[in-house]
């Protein structure tokens, strides 16, 4: 019996990936790029075990059993994983060997918060320490076959998922754009505004879009193309001004192609648009921008923030959005908010602005989570194993 665990980061998308070229390989009709997240704060962790005394091959999510033959995505996923095992001659794992897996996420499953990328990531990564398969950009197709943007989870930093050209998509790839030590000050708020399972799931949600948007074709040939080279550049030259305005454009046009679907998908709900009324008049006030809102498919807020202005957004938040549970440890979670710098105290008048702001909405959020750019994934010991003797922990006692 062999086994490998390993966790996996969530990323979101600064220019979303919207729309499929091919539904089973998972070809996307435009470039993306995303934003890997910590995996301190948000995290997949899967163990996947191989053995010959397995009969079937089995998996359990969250603790429950899931059935593994009806997943066509994770039966492509291994079916990857074998032949890229092959193609590296690595003889670790028998290919007759049945594998089990279980999985868990920190964080609430299909909330928008991306679970399926890190799950995704997870797995196949998982997968390619147990087979002994490099990290490399082929490895991306496999995670792109299991869900789209799991591709660009598989490193950390700034990544971009290229569209690629070719039919059979081995040109539709994530690379790196720049690792996360690039620009380790670029701090995350994500408003939890909604813990419940969103309507229309992304894959649906796209597939409607592609078949009745008019938008979407102009996204797809003008606007995401330029963007991408804008985006690149300020990556590159960590200016915060511009990855803030195309972050937010993008965020914007994202859901006014879910808005022109027809039926229209609605993900943003009151709360959401709130949310982004504030980040501009507060950007207004501090005379550029200080925080940058994006949302994927559905309506929590996650606010691109640079580490050294998270505690004046934070004390505007509570001061338009109150709630109840701020003293609360369960309200403000992930890394500690850092102490105000003398050099980033704000002048008074921008102070006066902020205090006379009006609240908005009381108790809007159910928590937030406060995490920074972060690493790919990574192997774990075998002490973090959540299978013993192929089975869940608690399953097997
Ligand atoms: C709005 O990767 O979940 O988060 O490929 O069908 O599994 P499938 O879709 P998925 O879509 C993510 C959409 C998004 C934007 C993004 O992450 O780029």
């Amino acid at each position: 019996m062999i086994s490998a665990t390993c966790v996996a980061p969530v990323n979101i998308a600064l220019i979303k990936y919207w729309g499929k070229r091919h539904e089973d390989l998972i070809l996307p009709v435009n470039d993306s790029i995303s934003m890997t997240l910590s995996t301190d704060e948000l995290c997949a962790k899967t163990t996947v075990t191989a053995s010959e005394s397995f009969e079937t091959n089995r998996m359990w999510l969250n603790g429950e059993e899931v059935p593994f033959e009806g997943s066509p995505r994770l039966q492509r996923c291994l079916k990857e994983v074998h032949r890229l095992a092959v193609a590296n001659g690595s003889q670790k794992v028998p290919p007759s060997w049945k594998i089990h897996i279980a999985s868990v996420n920190n964080f609430p499953t299909a909330a928008g918060l991306a679970s399926s990328a890190a799950g995704y990531a997870c797995l196949v990564y998982s997968l390619s320490r147990l087979y002994d398969i490099p990290l490399n950009e082929e490895l991306t197709t496999v995670a792109r076959q299991g869900s789209g943007s799991a591709c660009r989870s598989l490193y950390g930093g700034f990544v971009q998922w290229h569209r690629g050209a070719l039919d059979d998509g081995s040109d539709s790839v994530a690379k790196q754009i720049a690792p996360s030590s690039h620009w380790p000050n670029m701090h995350v708020l994500i408003l939890v505004v909604n813990d419940e399972r969103k309507k229309t799931a992304s894959t649906k949600g796209m597939q409607q879009a592609v078949k009745t948007s008019q938008l979407i074709k102009h996204r797809v040939d003008k606007v995401v193309p330029e963007r991408i080279t804008q985006l690149r550049e300020a990556i590159a030259n960590h200016d915060f001004q511009t990855f803030a305005e195309i972050t937010m454009k993008d965020s914007n046009q994202f859901h006014a192609i879910a808005l022109d679907t027809f039926p229209p998908c609605v993900y943003m709900n009151d709360v959401s648009h709130r949310i982004v009324s504030f980040i501009h008049d507060y950007n207004e006030i501090m005379g550029g921008y200080h925080a940058a809102y994006t949302f994927d498919a559905g309506p929590n807020a996650c606010l691109y923030v640079l580490e050294e202005n998270v505690p004046h957004l934070l004390d505007a938040i509570q001061k338009v959005f109150p709630s109840d549970s701020f003293d609360s440890d369960t309200y403000l979670r992930g890394l500690s908010v850092p102490k105000v710098d003398k050099s980033h105290k704000i002048d008074p008048a921008q102070r006066n602005k902020i205090d006379s702001l009006d609240i908005i909405a009381k108790n809007a959020f159910r928590y937030i989570i406060h995490t920074k750019v972060g690493e790919g994934p990574r192997e774990l010991s075998a002490d973090n194993s959540l299978l013993i003797n192929g089975l869940p922990l608690e399953k097997e006692k």
